[in-house]
């Protein structure tokens, strides 16, 4: 059995445009339990208060999987760690340090034998908070051998259950890692006892290719993430780990406990939460990835689909009608129930609210999917409450002319009105909240994408104000591209003024 360390919420959000606020990764957080990985990195509590609270909220939620958090070799960093994991049913410290000549001589100023006595010092302390310890050496693709086997020997005999081997910078190629991490299975004592984990980055797009390698030659856990997302050219897929070693079991003989039809599910709801979509390309999640469009290949998989597909769709959940969920006539009891199988927990005032919403998105749009509904539940996890709210908006656009856009928005004292200009209605509408909130603000990324398919299909709107060196992002939601976008930055223009009270 291969155990999957899901790093998401921690490598993963480390890459630009990833962030995510604590209801977004506790989100992603039961959206990873129900896919099944067996280890979930929360992130790094010592890193910042936020990555703290999100840590904890996720070790309070959570019920079945492994909850990590990242520590470097301080006393402060675990114990960080664990305060914030300490609720969780099941918990692990995840202590690190680079072993190799070029980070030690010029990131941490430190001889082998310092670093030596910081793993010994450092995995010590963790174990004595915690049973279940990971010790990673950074950069061990380019750690000398021998003084490799060393640190490894060290972190085992001071406690370390699992014993992590990064291709940090994503130099390594596929034979020279896998012996790499037989190298040390065959040569510390005790490597057996313990699992021997992988952590690939994807710079020459070999980080699947690598974690293959490896669990090849007898390593048991592999570190990924969803969609490969990750620092620099990311880490590598989870999808694409489990696929591979589902769809080539002939192969490797190797199972995992991941639940596939959860796959789609799960990348979707990355792809919604950080904005960004996944090339149509992408290994098992683009949206390419089951069409055929030469008549060769549509000819073959219609005689049998062996002919070109060595993957059924439905094995990572891509089942169109399964996923068209609700609509118009749909009353609360169905919308609870539909949340509740979405991993949404919401109190009664929450479902007033919630469903005040559906029904405005209902009443525009014939059906629903769960797509829409994570949608909607996203906005209603980034709403702040106090600041503005939209209460109304014209538009006025031809082509050739300026366009126009009144817009209303309630302080929660009284209305106020104003009109801008620009060149397209958005540009009009931004005109006018600046004329609203004050010109503080600049546009710093603007994307709209369509959440399904349809031509009432929901807009889900995506921007960045910056505001004295500080970034501030907002989503909106709806049918309405004009409407989505004010309601983006209106929830941008809130954050900035909750995080100034
Ligand atoms: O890439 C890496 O080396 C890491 C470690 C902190 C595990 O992310
Ligand atoms: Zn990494």
């Amino acid at each position: 059995m291969i155990k999957i360390f899901d790093t998401t919420l921690r490598d993963g959000e480390q890459s630009p445009g990833c962030s995510m606020n604590l209801y977004e990764k506790l989100q992603m957080a039961r959206q990873l339990e129900r896919l099944g990985v067996d280890i979930i990195e929360a992130g790094f509590p010592a890193a910042s208060q936020g990555d703290f609270e999100s840590v904890q909220a996720i070790a309070r939620s959570l019920k079945k999987t492994v909850i990590c958090g990242l520590a470097r070799c301080t006393k402060n960093d675990i114990d960080a760690v664990y305060d914030a994991i300490k609720d969780a049913n099941f918990k692990r410290i995840h202590v690190f340090i680079a072993t190799s000549d070029i980070h030690l001589k010029y990131k941490l100023k430190k001889t082998r034998k310092e670093v030596l006595a910081d793993i010994a010092e450092y995995v010590s302390y963790a174990k004595s908070l915690v049973d279940d310890i990971e010790f990673s050496c950074e950069d061990a693709s380019r750690t000398d051998l021998d003084f490799l086997c060393e640190a490894v020997d060290i972190a085992i005999q001071n406690g370390a259950t699992t014993i992590n081997l990064p291709d940090t910078v994503g130099y390594a190629v596929p034979e020279e890692y896998a012996n790499m991490i037989k190298t040390v299975i065959d040569n510390v004592p005790n490597a057996d006892k313990v699992d021997i984990s992988v952590h690939c980055h994807n710079d020459l797009g070999l980080a699947v290719a690598n974690s293959l390698a490896a669990v090849g030659v007898g390593a048991t856990q592999v570190e990924c993430t969803i969609n490969g997302i990750g620092e620099r050219a990311g880490n590598a897929a989870c999808e694409e780990i489990v696929m591979a070693l589902k769809t080539r079991h002939d192969y490797y003989g190797k199972d995992t406990a991941i639940k596939t039809t959860e796959i789609m599910r799960t990348s979707n709801l990355l792809q919604q939460i950080t904005a960004t979509r996944v090339s149509p390309t992408k290994p098992i999640v683009g949206k390419n990835v089951f069409a055929h469009e030469s008549g060769i290949h549509q000819h073959g998989v219609l005689q049998d689909k062996s002919t070109y597909e060595i993957m059924d769709p439905a094995m990572i959940g891509l089942v169109e009608t399964e996923n068209l969920v609700l609509g118009k006539h749909s009353g609360k009891h169905a919308l609870r129930a539909k949340l509740e199988e979405l991993g949404y927990e919401v109190d009664d005032a929450q479902m007033e609210e919630v469903f005040v919403d559906f029904k405005n998105i209902a009443d525009s749009k014939k059906q629903i999917y769960d797509r829409d509904i994570h949608a909607l539940m996203l906005r209603e996890y980034q709403k702040v409450s106090g600041g503005y709210e939209l209460v109304d908006y014209s538009s006025f656009t031809s082509n050739g002319k300026e366009s126009k856009t009144i817009i209303k928005l309630s302080d929660g004292k009284e209305t106020i009105e104003r009109v801008g200009s620009g060149a397209g209605p958005v540009d009009a509408a931004f005109d006018c909240m600046a004329n609203i909130v004050g010109d503080k603000f600049q546009l710093e990324d603007f994307a709209i994408h369509s959440v399904t398919r349809g031509k009432d299909a929901l807009g889900e709107t995506f921007l960045s104000l910056r505001s004295n060196g500080q970034v501030f992002n907002g989503k909106g939601l709806s049918n309405d591209i004009i409407k989505s976008s004010i309601i983006a930055y209106v929830n941008a223009v809130n954050q900035q003024a909750q995080l100034q009270d």
